[in-house]
């Protein structure tokens, strides 16, 4: 039976266009998905927008629209810009739509029918932007919020509580029973000394706002945004409607989240499960921010970029690449335009593409445009091992999370082949069998560095597939398999007409400012 594989992403505020922060967390997961796909996995992958809440209320009426209005072109921003990526999301949520709605009526009306919901009076320092309560200590200079450093305002509700202290003992036991419950490990620590240092219950109701889910046994109150926005995971995956849906999916699934939501996923979220009666997540992985000139690339501070700007600008492989390559997940990542075109010529121009090129032209010039058939492992080539060594390197890297790794080690085959090429230099044989032991090893590696890089660049390794004349696609479901996939070493049949073409990924020069940059 095949793994199954369910990925999310956080769903987005649709209160302005994604940024390049967002588009990194997005096309993580889908490089993900689109790994997991290649392994043969049983995969789903969603994304969506949280469009409840007042941030989004205010935000619609700063535009004089109603937040239906205002969100049912917003959430359309986000759809086109991941299509524009090459984002393969199975499901689009949006937290208005009436299945979700529906399902957290039902999964909150579960939690206050177990006895964990009850009434109450809040007051306290929110912050409209996180849509969450902060302790005074927390806050920037006794006024401002930690995260938007913009000040915040005292609320005071009546509403309802989640009896979030009494899962304290429930969590720590479910994190000693699944040490590897959050990647990286740094960020694991960090959720339990969340909840050692001790657990307040939550607000999970208002009045103040109607732009919400009605709590099913108090209709006056609307559900707490976060509170909404969490429940999209289950939603999405049959949650009471469909339960051999729900059997499918849940809880088999891998919640990619930024570091600033952690709280909210690994301690309200595995606590609201368990409340309502189902198994907690199974893994959240942690990724850092993006920064621009140190700092968050965010809304409120309008040192966002564009991200379908920018593709259009350097190619969407291109930035797919950067975005998955250039920082570790779970680290933050300084991005600049220059570092970005300095990996693409690196990387893609220079290595990929001058591969592909080279190996072209010399089968033109000396295979009369057939490639032949690599060597046999183990008699002679020495790509074969390195092929072997980087396709375990990099499947252990994506199943640990680390594209950047398993792009770097994939590229390693590239590096090698090139420098055998240097080495061997076909270019300068006669036509014979030396030629073709060479080239057919350098087709060989093409073939599965071509597989390997797919997540990250599926236009370009479709292409690149298509001139070495093979058939069906590099990203075919099942060709990264372990067992009976197409990464070992042979798969390249030989005579086979390997097509030149225009170079894939041509060289750039820096400009001196992106169009994608957008100050506002
Ligand atoms: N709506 C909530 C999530 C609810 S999930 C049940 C939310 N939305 S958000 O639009 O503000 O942020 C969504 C995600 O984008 C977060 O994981 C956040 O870390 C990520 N990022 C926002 N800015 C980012 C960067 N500059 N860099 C990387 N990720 C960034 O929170």
């Amino acid at each position: 039976m095949p793994a199954r594989f369910y990925v999310t992403t956080p769903i987005y505020y649709p209160n302005d266009r994604p940024h390049l922060g967002t588009a990194y967390a997005t096309v993580t997961a889908d490089a993900l998905a689109r790994w997991h796909r290649l392994c043969g996995d049983d995969v789903m992958f969603l994304t969506g927008v949280d469009e409840h809440g007042l941030k989004i209320a205010r935000r619609a009426e700063e535009q004089q629209m109603t937040p239906q209005e205002w969100t049912d072109e917003t959430a359309g921003w986000f759809q086109e810009a991941w299509s524009s990526l090459a984002v393969t999301n199975d499901d689009f949520i949006r937290t208005t739509e009436t299945r979700h709605v529906r399902a957290v009526q039902r999964f909150t009306q579960a939690i206050y029918d177990n006895g964990h919901i009850y009434k109450g009076e809040y007051a306290g320092w929110y912050c409209v932007a996180c849509e969450a309560y902060y302790g005074a200590a927390e806050l920037e200079d006794g006024t401002a919020c930690p995260v938007h450093k913009t000040p915040v305002e005292w609320l005071v509700e009546e509403n309802y509580f989640f009896r979030l202290s009494a899962f304290a003992d429930r969590l720590l036991e479910w994190y000693t029973e699944h040490p590897g419950v959050v990647v990286p490990d740094a960020k694991r620590n960090e959720a339990v000394s969340f909840i050692r240092q001790g657990l307040d219950d939550i607000s999970i109701t208002r009045t103040s706002i109607d732009w919400g889910v009605p709590v099913p046994w108090d209709p006056g109150h609307v559900v707490y945004v976060w509170y909404d926005a969490l429940v999209n995971y289950v939603t999405a995956a049959g949650y009471g409607v469909d339960e051999e849906k729900f059997a499918r999916w849940w809880p088999s699934v891998h919640h990619l989240v930024g570091k600033d939501i952690l709280r909210f996923h690994g301690v309200w979220w595995p606590a609201m499960c368990m409340a309502a009666g189902i198994p907690p997540p199974h893994q959240l992985v942690v990724h850092g921010f993006l920064l621009v000139g140190g700092e968050k690339m965010s809304k409120s501070r309008l040192n966002q970029i564009d991200p379908v700007a920018l593709a259009a600008d350097v190619g969407v492989d291109a930035l797919r690449y950067h975005l998955l390559r250039e920082v570790a997940l779970g680290s933050d990542g300084e991005f600049s335009y220059e570092a970005l075109v300095g990996r693409y010529n690196a990387d893609l121009a220079n290595n990929l593409g001058n591969l592909v090129q080279r190996v072209a032209t010399v089968v033109g010039s000396k295979c009369g445009g057939v490639g032949p058939a690599p060597r046999p492992a183990g008699q002679g080539g020495r790509i074969a091992d390195v092929a072997a060594e980087v396709v375990a390197g990099a499947r252990a890297a994506w199943s640990r999370f680390a594209p950047h790794e398993a792009l770097a080690t994939s590229w390693r085959l590239v590096h090698e082949t090139n420098a055998e090429l240097e080495a061997t230099e076909p270019w300068k044989m006669a036509p014979g069998p030396e030629v073709d032991a060479v080239l057919g090893d350098a087709l060989e590696a093409l073939r599965i560095v071509t597989i390997l890089a797919a997540p990250a660049v599926p236009a370009a390794a479709a292409e690149i597939w298509r001139r070495l004349g093979l058939a069906g696609a590099p990203d075919d479901p099942g060709r990264g398999a372990e067992d009976g996939g197409d990464l070992g070493w042979g798969g390249y049949p030989g005579g086979l007409e390997v097509t030149k073409g225009e170079p894939i990924f041509p060289r750039r020069v820096p400009s001196e400012a992106s169009p994608a940059r957008r100050s506002r």
